[in-house]
C-alpha cells in the first residue's frame, strides 16, 4: 500500500500496486470478501492481468506494463439500486473528462461501458456493485485505458494516448489526473446533481441522434440514438419507432 500526492481528496490516496493478478477487479473484490477495511477510493493497480475481464462475458487483454488497468473501490451507499446506472454515467465521464483534456479532442461514451476516440476504442469499464438491501454497498469501478500499448491484435479497432500524441505518457501521471476527474463527477452524484450529469452524458454518447447501423435480433438496421433512460436502457427510433434495448439485444455496427 502507498500513499500518494494526488490532487483527489480520496480517490487514489491509497493504491495497491501489483506486478501480475489474475484481474484487479477478481482482486479487489475478494480483499471486499475477506472484509478487509478498505478505505473508499483505493485503487489496485497491476502491471499485467492474465484474466482480465471485459463486458458481456469478453477477456480484456492489455500489454504488459504499458496502460492502465485499475480497480478503484467506491461506497455509494446514498445511491438506491435501481439508480445503479449513475455510477455508470460518472465514471464514463470522470474518464471523458480526463482523456477529453489530455488528448484535445472529443473523447465519446460508446453505451454501455466503451471509451472511444474516432471510430476506435480506447478503454472500457467494468462496473461490479454489491448490494445492501435496495441501496448499494460497495462498486469495484475497473478500468482499462490503453496509454503507451502502439500495435492491437488484427481486427480491433483500437488506439492508444501514445498512438494519438505521438508520446509516451507517464502511466503515475495519467493514473492521478484519472482519479481527480473522477472523483469531481462522483462528488456531483453524491451532491444529487443528476440532470448535469445526464445532460454531460447525453452529450458524450457516441453517435447520439445520427441515423447509423446497428445490429438487432442478428439484423442489420438503420436506426438513431435518441436517449438513455434512467435504468441505463439505449432509446432508439427505428424508422420512427421508438424501442428500448439492454446491452445484449443490440450491437453497433462500427
Ligand atoms: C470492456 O470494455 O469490456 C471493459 C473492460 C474493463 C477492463 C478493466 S482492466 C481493470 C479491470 N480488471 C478487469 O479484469 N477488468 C477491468
Amino acid at each position: 500500500m502507498q500513499n500518494n500526492t494526488f490532487p483527489s481528496l480520496f480517490v487514489g490516496q491509497n493504491i495497491v500496486k501489483l506486478k501480475e493478478i489474475d484481474s484487479t477487479n477478481n482482486y479487489l473484490k475478494d480483499l471486499l470478501s475477506n472484509c478487509e477495511p478498505l478505505q473508499e477510493g483505493t485503487v489496485i493497480m497491476a502491471d499485467t492481468q492474465f484474466a482480465g475481464r471485459g463486458q458481456r462475458g469478453n477477456v480484456w487483454l492489455s500489454e504488459a506494463g504499458k496502460n492502465l488497468t485499475i480497480s478503484i473501490l467506491l461506497k455509494p451507499v446514498f445511491l438506491a439500486a435501481s439508480q445503479q446506472f449513475e455510477l455508470t454515467k460518472v465514471i464514463s465521464l470522470g474518464v471523458t473528462d480526463c482523456l477529453t483534456k489530455l488528448l484535445g479532442e472529443d473523447c465519446k461514451v460508446k453505451w454501455p461501458n466503451d471509451i472511444y476516440v474516432k471510430d476506435q476504442k480506447i478503454g472500457g469499464i467494468l462496473i461490479e456493485n454489491t448490494l445492501k438491501g435496495a441501496f448499494l454497498k460497495d462498486s469495484v469501478v475497473g478500468i482499462g485505458l490503453n496509454v503507451n500499448q502502439n500495435i492491437f491484435a488484427d481486427g480491433l479497432k483500437a488506439t492508444s494516448v501514445a498512438n494519438i500524441l505521438q508520446i509516451e505518457y507517464h502511466l503515475n501521471q495519467l493514473l492521478s489526473e484519472l482519479c481527480y476527474y473522477i472523483e469531481g463527477r462522483y462528488l456531483q452524484l453524491k451532491a444529487n446533481k443528476k440532470d448535469l450529469l445526464y445532460a454531460d452524458y447525453m452529450n458524450r454518447l457516441f453517435r447520439f441522434n445520427q441515423l447509423s447501423d446497428f445490429i438487432i435480433n442478428h439484423e442489420k438496421v438503420s436506426a438513431r440514438i435518441i436517449d438513455v433512460n434512467p435504468n441505463g436502457k439505449l432509446i432508439v427510433s427505428i424508422a420512427g419507432d421508438i424501442q428500448p434495448f439492454d446491452f445484449k439485444e443490440i450491437a453497433f455496427v462500427i
